[in-house]
């Protein structure tokens, strides 16, 4: 059609007042921001390594849908004010009982079973439902959420699936699926519209507050031992080019750990502004495809990573910190520190140069670009958190890597007598 710029229904009376589409999109953005938090606070505490990667890149998905949402709720005559609230006692509820979640099948029944694609249903009737022209920029929005939220529920079921065949539980996920379909109920539903009932559902699970592991877990069915010290692969080459090379590769696959450091950051780090939150989840989600660059390598070399011992001091050794320290170490301490050559630059170098391997310069050469982009983010950052200018912020920071370097020499020393 040439008239409407293509625009079909352009006579059709939307379902839609201003009202109400900013009472639904703040509903809509309070949970894909509760789903980033908690897959944030789930992330080291969850086993099996393709489900964390997964919620890696669904929080990274969810901030962005955050990020939208926010900008389209103050553009209908709404305060930016309403962003801080939370639209829905049962809504909060199915949030705070999700996070509660006691094993990665649970967690992601919860997501990808029932919250995902009941945003999924509502989200099609939305952009169907408003009037085509008034509305068209939430159209587009939806249309973005739509894509991402058709790719996330077709892997999530599949490792749904995936979890369910391991049986790890008698009953599954089926008695809390049912408790958290229950609370989206009387919540009315994703964007409260449907009947609701006066008798508000108890809480069975948050009577505590979500802790954060002191260690991050990895699957023991599937992976090897965590262990503080770099363990490289099992037969490592005698010519020390291909040895270093397949070092880093390993490193590479092992920055898991910071994407859980920064996972933890983002938890437990309150009343930062938005765009915190935003920032550390595309970050966190660089981390994770790091990771995945070391998994892409080694894989394609036919070396089994997943039976080595898996490296997960970044977090573990971290833990005890508040998130400032943290971030600090990890975003001054040692992305900072990166940009110094050799550095991020000499990795690069030293794998399209002397190793010759393309994919792993490919994979550096972009690495290598994220870590600017990291770099940057602590400047910003980790000086907020500490309250301090960044010379006192590099000063922690080398506090910081002394107490990190003391405790992963002494695992290291072990596993090389170990060796011996
Ligand atoms: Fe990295
Ligand atoms: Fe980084």
């Amino acid at each position: 059609m040439l008239s409407y710029a293509g625009i079909a229904n352009p006579y059709a009376l939307g379902q839609y007042s201003v009202e109400h589409n900013a009472k639904v999109l703040q509903r809509y953005r309070f949970i894909h921001e509760s789903l980033l938090r908690i897959s944030a606070g789930h992330l080291p505490a969850r086993e099996n390594w393709d489900l964390k990667v997964g919620l890696a890149k669904h929080l990274y998905e969810d901030a962005e849908a955050v990020d939208q949402l926010r900008v389209r709720i103050t553009e209908l005559r709404t305060s930016s004010a309403v962003l801080q609230h939370e639209p829905d006692a049962a809504l909060s509820l199915l949030m705070e009982e999700l996070i509660h979640a006691g094993s990665d099948l649970e967690l992601a029944v919860g997501i990808y079973r029932v919250i995902k694609p009941a945003l999924l249903d509502v989200y099609k009737r939305h952009k169907s439902t408003t009037q085509q022209i008034v509305d068209q920029p939430t159209i587009r929005l939806l249309r973005t959420l739509i894509l991402d939220l058709e790719e996330q529920l077709a892997w999530g079921e599949e490792m749904i699936v995936h979890l369910e065949q391991l049986g790890l539980s008698q009953d599954g996920a089926m008695p809390f699926e049912k408790h958290l379909s229950a609370l989206l109920a009387a919540a009315g539903g994703i964007d409260g519209t449907q009947p609701k009932s006066p008798e508000l559902p108890h809480r069975l699970r948050s009577h505590t507050a979500y802790q954060l592991p002191l260690k991050s877990a990895r699957d023991p069915r599937s992976m090897g031992p965590t262990t503080w010290a770099r363990t490289s692969v099992a037969q490592p080459p005698a010519d020390p080019v291909q040895r270093a090379l397949l070092d880093k590769m390993r490193v590479r696959q092992e920055e898991l750990t910071a994407a859980e450091l920064i996972a933890g950051v983002l938890y437990s780090q309150k009343n930062m502004p938005w765009e915190f939150y935003r920032d550390l989840a595309r970050h966190l989600w660089d981390e994770v495809r790091h990771a995945l660059f070391g998994q892409a390598a080694l894989e394609e070399e036919g070396i089994d990573w997943m039976s080595r011992p898996q490296y997960t001091s970044d977090y573990d050794v971290n833990a005890p910190k508040i998130p400032g320290a943290q971030y600090t170490w990890l975003s001054i301490g040692i992305e900072e520190g990166a940009m110094k050559r050799p550095g991020k630059a000499g990795e690069y170098e030293f794998c399209r140069d002397e190793a010759k391997h393309p994919l792993m310069a490919q994979f550096q050469d972009y690495d290598w670009a994220d870590e600017v982009v990291h770099a940057n983010l602590g400047r910003k950052w980790s000086t907020e958190l500490i309250g301090e200018d960044i010379g006192f912020v590099r000063e922690i920071a080398k506090k910081e890597l002394e107490h990190f370097w003391k405790e992963v020499r002494a695992a290291q020393q072990q596993w090389n007598e170990q060796l011996a």
